[in-house]
């Protein structure tokens, strides 16, 4: 199953099923709203990656009401669902598109955020690609932060992070049907922490910093 596919299978109970896999899943998107310094009733651009059911533009709409909003996602299950999430807020605009070849407008947004979607670009080179049109696609001063998972630095940690992780899963759940929610290693080796802070700064992004971790899974970015 590619995962399109997959997409469209777990859209449905998405949002009841994530924080079940994802230790202090609120926490991470709270980390990540956190970050960007704007007075709340600025009109602010910003762009959202993989926005599945809508639920960082909805907090970003809560925290900034005069925001002008993207969301892009590949799903057209999870676009449907973020339409309905955010029926009732206004200046959001859906976008049923793919990330990896979307070309951006330059100099645009104020921000671009993304969770737990950039993840789904397997190869490394894919990532620095996006890393770059997305430093273009920013104004200058503008932040790029995103939550992610991530690898440890060495075997050993990896494997403490795999135990925490797994122990959360089935502590919260035993059903076939979360499991299948598992975001597998297997099949996508994330790069390590370190790894991405060296590529943020390489692309040009100042500022780098890590605002969030836990284990597995880390709030990081910065800005133009
Ligand atoms: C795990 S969900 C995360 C959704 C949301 N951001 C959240 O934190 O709840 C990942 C989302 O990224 C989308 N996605 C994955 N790869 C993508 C790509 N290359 N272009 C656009 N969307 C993508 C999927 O369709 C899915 O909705």
């Amino acid at each position: 199953m590619d995962a399109k596919e997959r997409f469209r299978e777990i859209a449905p109970n998405y949002d009841k099923e994530i924080v079940k896999i994802i230790p202090y899943y609120k926490q991470m998107i709270e980390a990540l709203i956190n970050i960007f310094t704007f007075n709340n009733y600025e009109y602010i651009n910003i762009l959202d990656l993989g926005c599945g059911t809508g639920s960082l533009t909805q907090k970003i709409k809560e925290k900034f009401p005069n925001s002008r909003i993207t969301c892009m996602d590949s799903s057209k299950e999870m676009i449907n669902l973020a339409k309905k999430k955010l029926w009732d807020y206004d200046n959001i605009k859906f976008i049923i598109a793919d990330f990896s070849d979307f070309n951006f407008n330059n100099d645009c947004y104020d921000v671009v955020l993304s969770s737990l979607a950039i993840h789904n670009l397997i190869g490394d080179e894919d990532k620095k690609n996006l890393y770059r049109r997305i430093y273009k696609a920013l104004k200058k001063n503008g932040f790029f932060y995103i939550a992610d998972f991530v690898s440890a630095s060495s075997r050993h940690n990896q494997r403490l992070y795999d135990d925490v992780i797994n122990n959360f899963v089935k502590k919260n759940s035993m059903k076939e049907k979360t499991l299948k929610y598992r975001i597998h290693r297997e099949d996508n080796v994330h790069p390590k922490l370190v790894d991405q802070i060296k590529w943020f700064e390489k692309v040009g992004f100042r500022e780098v910093d890590i605002v969030f971790k836990y284990y597995t899974h880390a709030v990081f970015g910065g800005r133009k």
